[in-house]
């Protein structure tokens, strides 16, 4: 076989066998395959695109090229969830003991944050003394007795992954349904979960600023989790503006215990009730997304996914007086108000320059080694479609120095007041479970 013969089928549109996709896997990942024939081959794929059945052999490829976590020895069905990335999306942080206690088992392997996103790693360690450095059978004693655990991402996972998205990077490929669905799904899939549920965001703070193409690649993940024998389902939500009204690790911490109260903001509790409840059915722990949306929003209300979350907590050293003392959090020093400077209808907060605001504060990393500061961030008192009157606090910075002018002048850049009347945008666009 020859990497020559393989490039000139795909750039004439042809489709690759599983044996081609595998030699050119293998190849590039072992380093016989040089970088100037997979750059051809990609670019390749970005215009002729990939059958559903090249899409999940690649997948395979990309998985096997690596370690693959065994979860075989925590008992029933392993449902892991999956973010295509936003600015204060809490969820995760909520759904873990959400999930849990309905007996869902929920093994975890979450990365830190990166630029304007935030990592849940940097969020859970934001509770004093909580750590994810536990060891694998330690991981899996966790899930099995208390149903949810969280470790950092560990081994070599997907490596053929890694190397291909540098090189997509400085190639112009890395927008490319096939080979985004692809190298997402391979980590999930080699982290070792049964079923997997996806959150495909969509607007400003979004990949996939546009929800057509959104749907493209929910629809393109789902196909390849489910050709690969892992229950795949995804629900496309929007990221026009941030989720909840916390931006900021300590914060969000904060957001996701008054969420498990049965106390959170509309949007976030409704966006983690409709994954949740997919993550229920995937589980079999209810036969319908109704039934499972209504034990869920029972534990929300009756204590039980608090306590969960507790138990959770003190499990992995965290200090569970947070949940009833949340001052126990990291505090910044000072706090400002960002007033309105008219009145009328909020119609604009712009999701991924909030994150660049928080990030300015220190909330998020610039680059891979910078340090972060837990406790600083911003909180929304206003979010798209709320009425607002000129002075009225539009939102709550939190930080550690006294010089935030540049982060109200973005900040004030990011939010448009208008007088006309505004809708709130719909949270769910849709639901994908085919
Ligand atoms: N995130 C990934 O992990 N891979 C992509 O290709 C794009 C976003
Ligand atoms: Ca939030």
């Amino acid at each position: 076989m020859r990497m020559y013969d393989i490039i000139e089928k795909k750039r004439d549109g042809q489709k690759l066998t599983n044996e081609e996709i595998r030699f050119f896997i293998n190849g590039y990942t072992n380093g016989e395959i040089p970088d100037y024939q997979a750059s051809a081959l990609l670019m390749a794929v970005f215009f002729q695109d990939m059958t559903e059945e090249e899409r999940a052999e690649l997948t395979g490829a990309m998985v096997e090229s690596g370690d693959q976590i065994d979860l075989s020895a925590i008992s029933g069905i392993k449902v892991d969830k999956h973010s295509t990335g936003g600015v204060g999306d809490t969820t995760t942080l909520i759904l873990a003991a959400l999930v849990a206690s309905l007996g869902v088992p929920v093994a975890k392997m979450s990365g830190r944050g990166l630029g304007h996103t935030g990592g849940t790693i940097d969020k859970l360690e934001s509770v004093p003394g909580f750590h994810v450095e536990i060891s694998n059978d330690a991981f899996i004693d966790l899930v099995n007795k208390n149903k949810v655990a969280v470790v950092g991402q560990t081994g070599n996972l997907a490596p053929a992954d890694k190397k291909l998205y540098g090189l997509r990077d400085v190639t112009a490929t890395v927008n490319s349904i096939p080979l985004i669905a692809s190298s997402i799904m391979s980590k999930k899939i080699a982290s070792g979960a049964d079923a997997i549920v996806l959150d495909v965001k969509t607007g400003a703070g979004a990949f996939m600023k546009e929800l057509e193409e959104a749907k493209e690649l929910a629809g393109a993940m789902v196909s390849i989790g489910n050709r690969v024998g892992r229950n795949t389902m995804a629900v496309i939500s929007d990221m026009s503006q941030p989720l909840g009204n916390a931006i900021g690790n300590a914060l969000e911490v904060k957001e996701a215990i008054s969420t498990l109260r049965g106390k959170g903001p509309d949007d976030l509790t409704e966006l983690c009730l409709e994954l949740g409840s997919q993550m229920v059915v995937l589980g079999g722990k209810a036969n319908t997304l109704k039934e499972a949306k209504e034990l869920l929003y029972d534990n929300l209300h009756n204590g039980k996914a608090l306590d969960h979350f507790k138990q959770f907590l003190e499990s992995q050293g965290g200090d569970a007086g947070v949940v009833d003392n949340p001052d126990l959090l990291p505090q910044a020093a000072h706090t400002f108000e960002l007033s309105a400077k008219q009145s009328g209808t909020v119609s604009e907060i712009i999701a991924d320059n909030i994150g660049t605001a928080a990030m300015m504060l220190g909330a998020g990393r610039a680059t891979k080694d910078s340090e972060i500061d837990l406790s600083v961030g911003i909180v929304l008192n206003k979010k798209v479609g709320d009425p607002i009157d000129k002075g009225e606090s539009l939102l709550r910075i939190h930080a550690n120095t006294d010089q935030v002018e540049d982060v109200k002048e973005k900040l004030y850049e990011s939010i448009a007041i208008t007088s006309e009347t505004v809708e709130s945008p719909p949270l769910i666009y849709d639901k994908i479970t085919e």
